[in-house]
């Protein structure tokens, strides 16, 4: 499969069954479905890869405080993964915090999952903090930060 096969949009609320799939299939607490759909409503960046009409990935990312971007979410369908979805996301989520105003942005992720660790450190992400206890099952959070010229 070739990257430029993938198309990065906008998402619609048609996709949002799609979305949530990818989200039970990639996390082991997933968002429920309204607060997926809630994201709609919210100023910030809601897009999908597709691949021949099919919904392959998804990102949500929204700004804070004027110029704090923060990565809500971003997940690839399993069967997908290691094809350069993800960094089409996150290329693609970066440039529109960017022009929306962000001047860093900030993802938590889980501290053993090495997979999207390397993705963010291969974008120029460095974690700043950890947080014991962040998610459900009691594992830790890395917070990881990207100054944005
Ligand atoms: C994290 C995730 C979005 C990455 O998407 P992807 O499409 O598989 O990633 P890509 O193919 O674009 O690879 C991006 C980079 O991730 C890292 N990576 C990908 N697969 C990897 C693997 N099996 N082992 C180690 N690093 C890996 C590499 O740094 C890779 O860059 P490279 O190909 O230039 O070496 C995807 O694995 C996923 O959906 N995981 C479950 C949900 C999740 O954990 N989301 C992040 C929450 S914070």
């Amino acid at each position: 499969m070739f990257t430029n096969s993938i198309e990065v949009r906008d998402a619609t609320l048609k996709d949002l069954n799609e979305i949530y799939a990818i989200e039970k299939e990639s996390f082991p607490d997933p968002y429920p479905k309204p607060l997926l759909k809630a994201f709609f409503y919210h100023p910030g960046i809601y897009i999908v890869a597709v691949i021949g009409g099919e919904i392959v990935g998804y990102a949500i990312g929204i700004i804070r405080f004027r110029s704090l971007g923060h990565i809500i979410s971003i997940a690839v369908r399993k069967e997908s993964r290691g094809r350069g979805i993800g960094k089409k996301l996150l290329k693609e989520l970066i440039k529109r915090l960017s022009a929306m105003g962000a001047k860093k942005i900030r993802i938590e992720v889980r501290e053993s999952n090495e997979i999207a660790i390397n993705l963010y450190k291969k974008f120029g992400f460095v974690t700043k903090e950890k947080i014991f206890g962040y998610y459900p099952d009691g594992e830790a959070a890395l917070v990881m930060f990207i100054d944005l010229p």
